[in-house]
């Protein structure tokens, strides 16, 4: 397990778990008829809110939206402005969700900074911990 866990305030257990069950919950609600997977995230706001997402298949296939970008919009949309983790669950018993690249760009968008905790579910009990500069090194920034 990797835990780049460096960020006060994000990393404390109870938050983490909160998290991480609010992903792997929100993965019951994804809308995936052509993949099948299944896939649950939840974001941390500046304010201190856990805001849910899922994805959001279309038979258009390039107009799905991931669970990460869901919860994110649904924050912004919300009035939120900062995200302080993120995490996210796939289906168990795959190999872990971990973020895809087009995801990863929107989180260094709204991440408060670039050592925000982004974990990753691997199982009901059980998740990996990284920071957004490492998934994401040289992200794109205008
Ligand atoms: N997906 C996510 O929701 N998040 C990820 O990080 C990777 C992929 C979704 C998109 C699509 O609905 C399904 O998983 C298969 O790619």
């Amino acid at each position: 397990m990797n835990q780049n866990d460096n960020n006060p305030g994000t990393n404390d257990v109870a938050v983490k778990d909160r998290l991480l069950s609010t992903a792997r919950a929100a993965g019951e609600k994804a809308y995936a008829p052509y993949s099948h997977y299944h896939v649950g995230a939840a974001v941390l706001t500046e304010d201190g809110e856990i805001v849910s997402g899922c994805n959001v298949e279309n038979a258009s296939y390039g107009l799905t939206n991931c669970a990460e970008r869901t919860a994110i919009f649904k924050a912004v949309s919300s009035g939120a402005r900062k995200i302080r983790a993120i995490a996210i669950a796939g289906p168990e018993g795959g190999s872990p969700a971990y973020p895809c690249g087009a995801c990863r760009q929107v989180i260094a968008e709204f991440a408060d900074t670039a050592d925000i905790p982004i974990y990753v579910s691997t199982g009901s009990d059980s998740f990996e911990a990284y920071t957004l500069a490492e998934l994401l090194p040289k992200g794109f920034v205008l």
